[in-house]
């Protein structure tokens, strides 16, 4: 059947999402909301917020939408997956994403925690604590070693995990934490052994009952060389991982993709959409650091080149049980997506700088993240603007490709690590 498909959210995670659905021959019409200054290419901009469900709903009525993908996860946190199911108009439209129950995989660390511990799932040890219990967690902080890693249980713009070197500023932060340093979010602290690693993402996509794993991807957060500096929403991103080989892969496979399946299954939690493992590779053993509940940024920008299938109809398959039956194979290239972002981010930065250079020919693919699009032209509107995302026989030929790319593009400020990839064969 050909899909009406409706895409939330606005960033370079989105735009990869966008360009992947554009080539499918099961689309009929793509719309994108809000969408940005670069998805507009591959569908039509809606000005409509993901978390006003209400006028989505009005949306998805008047515009014969048949499939929603949600990007980001605010609103999956926020239930409308459960929003949709529960409206007798809307229940026929598939969502792609959990249920609210599921997504508290992501939505509480407490959650996620305590399901993997249900479930047999590797991750660090911890104690979750609330006001009532700030004394235990002071206790348990020390029966670990520092650094210590304390995360907020609720959403915080990726912003609430913080690492400290003592035990003093971890009693600190911890009081200052539950003091409301991420407001309600962190009124519920995770504390948890540090682990020592290199991190993964690994992408599944299932129906409920069925699964396929995308390709493996590593992100780079940090905004210096070295991954040195402050942390940002990722700087690039390389597919495929060297160390997630066969043999890692079938550890991650029977010791954390079935097991969370399963355990979903067994606690009735409705999933059926992209999870996303964020791995670390402790001494060849995989172990969970945390649960997304939607694909990563800029992960998919890399993945979404690699994914040979087409995507409309594989979350067809999702949509009804089937994914079984859909085809997926990996394109065996490399990719990389180099992300140019605005000077001065992730502290304060300025936008509506105008973006040069777009119009030229590339052998990129330039996913745009926070642009947008004025009478003047393109313009900067966002921490991380643009994500140029190239094939490569290797990764050196992929970054090549990238950089040339980049060398033809230009806004007031433009920053970029020239790194991307640099821990990796
Ligand atoms: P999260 O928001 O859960 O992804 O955490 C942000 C980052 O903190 C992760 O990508 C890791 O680099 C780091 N991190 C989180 N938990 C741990 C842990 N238990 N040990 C070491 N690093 C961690
Ligand atoms: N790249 C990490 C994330 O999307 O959360």
């Amino acid at each position: 059947m050909k899909h009406t498909v409706l895409l939330l959210g606005s960033g370079g995670r989105e735009c990869a999402l966008a360009w992947k659905l554009s080539q499918s021959a099961n689309l009929e019409k793509l719309y994108i909301a809000p969408g940005n200054g670069g998805t507009d290419r591959y569908g039509e901009n809606v000005a409509l917020s993901p978390l006003d469900f209400e006028a989505i709903k009005k949306f998805v009525v008047s515009h014969g939408v048949t499939m929603v993908l949600v990007g980001n996860e605010d609103p999956l946190v926020a239930g409308i997956y459960d929003y949709f199911a529960d409206d007798a108009v809307l229940a026929k439209v598939p969502v792609i994403g959990p249920s609210k129950a599921g997504a508290q995989l992501e939505g509480s660390k407490d959650f996620a925690k305590g399901f993997m511990e249900r479930h047999g799932i590797p991750t660090a040890r911890y104690l979750s604590v609330d006001a009532t219990t700030v004394e235990n967690g002071k206790a348990f902080l020390r029966t670990l070693s520092a650094p210590y890693v304390l995360k907020a249980d609720g959403l915080a713009a990726g912003k609430g995990v913080l690492i400290v070197p003592t035990l003093d500023e971890a009693d600190r932060v911890l009081d200052e934490m539950l003091g409301g340093m991420f407001g309600s979010s962190s009124s519920r602290v995770v504390i948890e052994e540090f682990l020592s690693g290199i991190e993964c993402s690994v992408f599944v996509l299932t129906d409920g009952t069925s699964y396929k794993v995308l390709p493996v991807a590593k992100d780079y957060k940090r905004i210096g060389e070295g991954d040195t500096g402050l942390n940002t929403g990722g700087m690039g991103a390389v597919s495929p991982v060297s160390f997630a080989d066969e043999e890692f892969m079938a550890k991650v496979d029977s010791r954390i993709i079935r097991p969370t399946l399963d355990g979903l299954r067994r606690e009735n939690i409705t999933y059926r959409g992209f999870i996303f493992l964020g791995l670390i590779n402790v001494g060849g053993e995989p172990m969970v650091i945390e649960y997304n509940v939607r694909m990563g940024d800029p992960e998919t920008e890399v993945v979404m080149l690699r994914l040979n299938a087409d995507l409309v109809d594989l979350l067809e398959g999702v949509a009804t049980g089937t994914l079984a039956d859909r085809a997926m194979a990996i394109d065996p290239r490399y990719a990389v997506t180099v992300m140019l972002v605005s000077g001065g981010y992730p502290g304060s930065y300025e936008k509506g700088k105008l973006i040069s250079g777009l119009a030229e020919p590339t052998r990129s693919i330039v996913f745009h993240a926070g642009t947008r699009r004025t009478d003047e032209g393109i313009v900067t509107a966002g921490g991380r603007v643009l994500a140029v995302s190239s094939y490569g026989d290797d990764k050196a030929s992929a970054l090549a490709t990238s950089f040339d790319t980049i060398s033809h593009i230009a806004f007031d400020g433009a920053y970029h690590r020239r790194d991307i990839g640099f821990d990796l064969k």
